[in-house]
């Protein structure tokens, strides 16, 4: 039996006093959760004093990104063992607002905002096994566009974003593995995937996992849907076979919705 997963994306969101004030409200609500894995994942500003805040608790902090290089002339750039510095014990890799878009020159600022980041299936893997490397463990999104799901690709798109993220990566190592399979359709729209699609699709991750590793690997994964849950729709993703938690967006930013999914997990 795989351990569900719910972990809150707060994106760029809260400030160190509101991120405080949110994890103040979680402790007091799921601090001693156990029946399911329960992580909070701030911007990096706030990293340290929630990770501070949430000592002694049984909710996991994780970050929002990372570099591949320990140190260097990288501007802007957060080595994993910062992340581990600072109290992280999983990083988010490749979300779908980091991803980029290659073979366009100029991104449209309104309509691509979200995707204009540079990052690509091996920049997704190096970062996989960088976070490895540091102890940490990578929660490594995928998930089709709308275009891709109207041509009919998704399952290719998916399987092959999840083969390319674990590329060179050893057997062991791929098990600690989170994915999270976020529909970009999905993502903060209030246009929830279909439980049933959800399931299947993170079926097809599991398969793609299966193919590289063997069955006991891809049985051992975790696997997230992300994309528009909240405490309404919760339950019946959760309830799927293929689908062993949750990441959220939007729903992770008040304590008692996010609660609500975690409990909706037990
Ligand atoms: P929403 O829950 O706001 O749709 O965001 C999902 C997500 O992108 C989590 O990483």
């Amino acid at each position: 039996m795989r351990k569900k997963i719910i972990a809150g994306n707060w994106k760029m969101n809260k400030t160190i006093p509101e991120a405080i004030a949110l994890v103040k409200e979680l402790k007091a609500l799921a601090g001693g959760e156990t029946a399911v894995d329960v992580v909070v994942v701030p911007p990096f500003t706030a990293l340290y004093p929630v990770a501070q805040e949430l000592k002694g608790t049984s909710i996991g902090v994780g970050a929002q990104n990372l570099f591949w290089k320990a140190s260097g002339a990288y501007t802007s750039q957060i080595a994993p063992g910062f992340l581990v510095d600072a109290g992280a014990q999983y990083v988010l890799i490749g979300h779908s607002e980091t991803r980029g878009r290659f073979g366009v020159a100029e991104p449209d600022f309104d309509d691509d905002v979200l995707r204009l980041f540079g990052e690509s299936d091996s920049t997704v893997n190096r970062k996989a096994k960088a976070a490895l490397a540091a102890g940490l463990i990578p929660i490594v999104c995928i998930g089709e566009t709308l275009a891709e799901r109207k041509a009919g690709t998704t399952d290719a798109v998916v399987s092959g974003q999840t083969e390319r993220a674990l590329a060179g990566i050893p057997a062991a190592d791929a098990a600690k593995i989170i994915f999270a399979y976020e529909p970009v359709w999905a993502i903060g729209t209030g246009e929830v995937c279909g439980a049933d699609e959800a399931d299947r699709v993170c079926g097809v991750v599991r398969a793609s996992v299966a193919k590289l590793f063997g069955a006991g690997t891809a049985e051992a994964v975790r696997i997230q849907y992300g994309g528009s849950m909240k405490p309404d729709n919760a339950k019946e993703l959760l309830s799927k076979p293929n689908i062993d938690g949750g990441l959220i967006g939007g729903a992770s930013l008040k304590a008692k919705d996010f609660v609500a999914i975690i409990a909706a997990g037990r």
